[in-house]
């Protein structure tokens, strides 16, 4: 049998129609990508036929490297040094200069993407915490809160009905989520389920510095007088701390992922991820995507606009927003991504 070529190094947008079998190119050789056109004839490889389960986009392989074909897995990535060439088109792109608003600085890019310098938020006891990100700008799924918690015990935190994926940004302490406690290191996850109610202790005589996630999107978290017992057994693994040994590659990158729907049965993926010092293609996801600067500088880029990129900075970026993060730090970015649906974050076109 001969191997599959490489049609293309990204995966083919298509939409699909729900109960349509399609025949999807396995040998790379069809004029009619991600299709088949007859062209396997003699290669020993057949095509894949499917049933669309939905109506919507996706996006097919046509690397033919994928391990889950039809679909894009990602696996494109590995065929590059880089994370593709800068794009000539963009480069023309007018610097959007940062506005205060209540929120904090912002710079308005194309559609709805945004990057937002926080502001100093609402302090409830020790605990001081601002909504980055809400159904105000133009986020459908993912709501994103910036805190901080000085020395000692917050009050007991629920975002009611809400999955909570939490990013420790720096200091070390604990989380108490119903009645289990959890240490917490800098750079670590954390989840909570939608049911579940939790508080952070920074007890190491250093204030925590976090940052939250929270599918559905809502307001700012209920604050309760005590903590509900309730801890879903069902996902007994709360927090994954940074650990090279589960790094992924990607091109000239690399990203460890926190919190997923595989491992925690939610609908967002966190990840932490690093760029080095270069300015990748334009490209876009079929996910709705947050993504918060931890240590670098750079610059965010849409098709006709671009702003400043530093640590702290948080962007919004719709889905399907065409962008590029460039890095223009020696040293590298480093970033923490959150995105719904909860898919892989290789997964680009
Ligand atoms: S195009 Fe083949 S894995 Fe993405």
């Amino acid at each position: 049998m001969t191997k599959a070529v490489v049609a293309a190094v990204k995966p083919c947008l298509v939409e699909l129609v729900a109960g349509r079998t399609y025949f999807w190119c396995a040998c790379g050789r069809s004029s009619k990508q991600p299709y088949c056109d007859g062209s396997h004839k003699g290669t020993g490889i057949e095509p894949l036929a499917f049933k669309a389960e939905e109506n919507g986009d996706a996006l097919l392989c046509a690397c033919k490297r994928t391990r889950g074909g039809p679909w894009c897995d990602g696996s494109h990535n590995a065929l590059s040094d880089s994370y593709g060439e800068p794009m000539d088109a963009a480069t023309d792109a007018e610097t959007v200069t940062f506005v205060e608003t209540p929120e904090g600085a912002r710079a308005q890019l194309d559609s709805d993407c945004f990057v937002l310098r926080p502001g100093s938020g609402k302090q409830f006891g020790r605990l001081r915490m601002q909504q980055t990100i809400g159904p105000g700008d133009g986020a459908k799924h993912i709501s994103q809160f910036a805190g901080q918690l000085e020395a000692g015990t917050s009050p007991v935190l629920r975002f009611a009905g809400s999955d909570a994926a939490l990013f420790i940004v720096s200091g070390t302490g604990k989380i108490e989520i119903g009645a289990r406690s959890f240490d917490l290191a800098a750079h670590s996850g954390a989840y909570v389920r939608a049911s579940e109610a939790f508080r952070l202790i920074a007890d190491s005589g250093q204030p925590f510095v976090f940052n939250i996630s929270v599918c559905p999107l809502g307001p700012m978290p209920e604050i309760l007088d005590d903590m509900p017992a309730g801890f879903d057994t069902s996902v007994p693994i709360r927090i994954v701390p940074l650990d090279p040994a589960k790094r992924s590659a990607m091109a000239d990158r690399f990203y460890q992922v926190l919190v997923d729907g595989e491992h925690h049965g939610t609908q967002v993926t966190q990840f932490i991820g690093h760029i080095p010092l270069s300015r990748a293609a334009h490209h876009h996801h079929l996910y709705e995507e947050t993504l918060l600067v931890l240590s670098g500088d750079g610059i965010m880029w849409t098709d006709r606009t671009k702003a400043a990129l530093k640590a702290g900075d948080v962007i919004f970026l719709p889905r399907k927003q065409s962008h590029s993060v460039e890095c223009t730090s020696p040293e590298g970015m480093l970033l923490v991504g959150v995105f719904y649906p909860s898919m892989s974050p290789a997964i680009n076109y």
